[in-house]
Parts: structure tokens; C-alpha cells; sequence
């Protein structure tokens, strides 16, 4: 019997992506994305070290790549990301002795980066995250405060990097995204922040969701009230990088005080999250029409970056295809 496709499972839902890469394009892990897919999201190629090299100078080589392969095969692309901390090279927020950039030479920076980004992928990119993970993770903090663009512009280059994108181009949905938004108190800020730029005018579409679960998430509690919240300013939600670790939680916490001991894949882990992605889609299905895209941080788990990020080394299992390119139990029950 043929193995079911979930963009044919979800056609009358939404769009069903993956994150890709060039080893992805060039192997056989590329099938099953092109079997599975209808939109993809470069999970590097896009971001500001991949785009701009040591000299200043745009490389788009591998985007490019992404996007041939999406057009080659029918598929949406989503942009991901235009302004964020991490993966931009600290020579962005500096001038050419080493300091610190003003505020409007920074802005004027991020103007220029936008803008070139946006001009390359001009007709061939139908959304982007143009800010991404501002918000901080801690209660007694709104923003994310340690990182240079808040340290030289603070909030405004939220605001100011999505009205860059809207003058780049105003054909494309233009999205604020972060993980744990399901996290209450995460959830609110980052309701309050778009809710302000909305109220003074600010071109933003949508949310996109990260969805960094793990197993043991209340994700069936807190998911539908974060998408409702979301929606509830008359945004589009997107799931934008959905994965579920068998490990525990690990976003607000210090890497290294993570358990380093790598689980075996046994039946009650394939089995514990093949739940936890039942009731994930379960309420996505429930919340369809408040819900424009789900993207996969990857495909299968034979190369997701939880394997070599959030602790080196630590094999996870966090996706609905095995090591093997095979469907696991997981994905059977997103399917069924
Ligand atoms: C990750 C990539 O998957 C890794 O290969 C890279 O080393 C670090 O970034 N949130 C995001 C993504 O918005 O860009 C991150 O992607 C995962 C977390």
C-alpha cells in the first residue's frame, strides 16, 4: 500500500512544509520531501551569514538553489529571516574601525539588507519572517535586551525592519516570528508588541509559531489559546518550524545544564510522541481557518538540527520520518 502524502492528506487544510538545505536538495531525503511538501523554508541559506559574506557582499547561490528546487516542484517558498541576533556577523552593527554603529547607521544598515534580500527573491518568496525571536524568554523582561540590535536601536528595529520589508515589497505577507508562544507569559508580550505595532500601522501580516515542542509540552492545553490569541488581531498563524524533542524542555534553560544522556528511540518513546503530534494536528485541523501554513523543521530525523544544536551530539528523534527516511508511528497518526 502506498504510504499516504501528507500535503494530499492536508489540501484542504493548508500548506505542508519543510525546512531544507543542500543535502537535503541532493540525496534521496529530497523525495520525500517532494512527496510530502507544498512549501519549503531555507533553515540557513536565507539568513543574513549565508547572504552576506566577510566582505559585504550578497551570496544567494544556495537560496537560489532552494528556491529552483520549490519551483521545479510546485511548492511555496517561505523566507526566513531578515532580522534577527543570531547568524549575523558582528562587522553588520559595526563600521569599518570595529565600533559600535549609531542608531541610524544601523537602521540605515538593516534598510539596505532588506531591501537587497527582498529585491533578490522578488515573485519568488510568498512570505517572510522578517524579524525573528525578539521577544525574551524571561518573565521580568519584555524584550531581548542582550543583543546588539536592541542595544543600539532598542525595539524600533522591529517596527522599522518591517516597514523596510513593506517598502521592498508590498505583494508579500510579512511575518513576526518566535518559539514557545504557547508559553503564557511569552504568549502575552509578544500579543502586546504586535498589537501596539498593528495600532501605529505597521505592515505585519502574521505570526509564525516556531512550534519547538517536546514531548512533554502541555501543547494540547496552551496551543489552541495562542492561536486564538494571534488571530484575534486579525493575524494569519503559521506553524514555521514545528519539531517535537523526546527530551525535555529546553528554551529558557542554561545548554549545559541539559541531560547529555542520548535515549534510545524504544516503542514508548515512538509511541509518546507519536501523541503528542496526534493531538498537535488535531487542534490545527480544529483551528484551519485560522492557520495559513505548517512547516516541518526538516524531514526526516536523519538530519534535525536538535541532533547537533541544543545539545551536541544528543541524537533526537523529533520528526514524523526515522533515520531511514521511513514514517514513523507519528506519522501514521498525523495521517490517519
Ligand atoms: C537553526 C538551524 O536549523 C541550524 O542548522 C543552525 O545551526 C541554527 O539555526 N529558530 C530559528 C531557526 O528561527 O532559524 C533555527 O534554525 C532554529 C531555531
Amino acid at each position: 500500500e502506498k504510504t499516504p502524502s501528507l500535503k494530499e492528506v492536508y489540501k484542504d487544510y493548508f500548506p505542508i512544509g519543510a525546512a531544507i538545505n543542500k543535502q537535503i536538495i541532493q540525496n534521496k531525503d529530497s523525495a520525500l520531501v517532494q512527496y510530502h511538501a507544498s512549501s519549503v523554508t531555507a533553515d540557513n541559506d536565507m539568513k543574513y551569514d549565508r547572504t552576506v559574506n566577510g566582505k559585504g557582499e550578497y551570496t544567494f547561490e544556495n537560496g537560489d538553489q532552494i528556491v529552483a528546487f520549490a519551483q521545479a516542484n510546485n511548492m511555496l517558498v517561505r523566507g526566513h529571516t531578515l532580522a534577527w541576533y543570531h547568524q549575523t556577523r558582528d562587522s553588520f552593527y559595526q563600521d569599518s574601525l570595529g565600533n559600535d554603529l549609531s542608531k541610524p547607521a544601523l537602521l540605515k544598515k538593516m534598510q539596505k539588507h532588506i531591501h537587497s534580500v527582498l529585491n533578490h527573491y522578488k515573485g519568488q518568496v510568498y512570505c517572510w519572517d522578517v524579524v525573528n525571536e525578539a521577544i525574551s524568554d524571561y518573565d521580568d523582561k519584555f524584550y531581548r535586551d542582550d543583543i546588539k540590535y536592541f542595544e543600539i536601536a532598542g525595539a524600533d528595529y522591529i517596527e522599522v525592519a518591517f516597514r523596510y520589508a513593506y517598502e521592498a515589497d508590498s505583494t508579500i505577507k510579512l511575518f513576526y516570528n518566535d518559539y514557545d508562544l504557547i508559553n503564557p507569559q511569552k504568549r502575552e508580550k509578544t500579543y502586546q508588541m504586535l498589537k501596539e505595532l498593528l495600532d501605529r500601522g505597521t505592515p505585519i501580516h502574521g505570526v509564525g509559531m516556531q512550534g519547538h515542542y517536546v514531548i512533554e509540552d502541555s501543547v494540547a492545553k496552551l496551543l489552541p489559546l495562542a492561536i486564538d490569541r494571534f488571530a484575534s488581531l486579525g493575524l494569519e498563524v503559521q506553524i514555521t518550524e514545528l519539531d517535537v524533542s523526546v527530551y525535555p524542555y529546553y528554551h529558557n534553560m542554561d545548554r549545559s545544564t541539559l541531560p547529555k544522556e542520548i535515549k534510545p528511540y524504544t516503542p514508548e518513546v515512538a509511541e509518546a510522541l507519536a501523541k503528542q503530534y496526534h493531538d498537535i494536528f488535531t487542534i490545527l485541523r480544529e483551528k484551519k481557518d485560522k492557520i495559513t501554513n505548517v512547516t516541518f523543521w526538516g524531514i526526516a530525523d536523519n538530519r534535525t538540527w536538535l541532533s547537533h544544536y541544543v545539545v551536541k551530539g544528543r541524537t533526537d528523534y523529533p520528526l514524523l520520518f526515522d533515520q531511514d527516511l521511513l514514517p514513523k508511528k507519528a506519522f501514521y497518526k498525523v495521517t490517519d
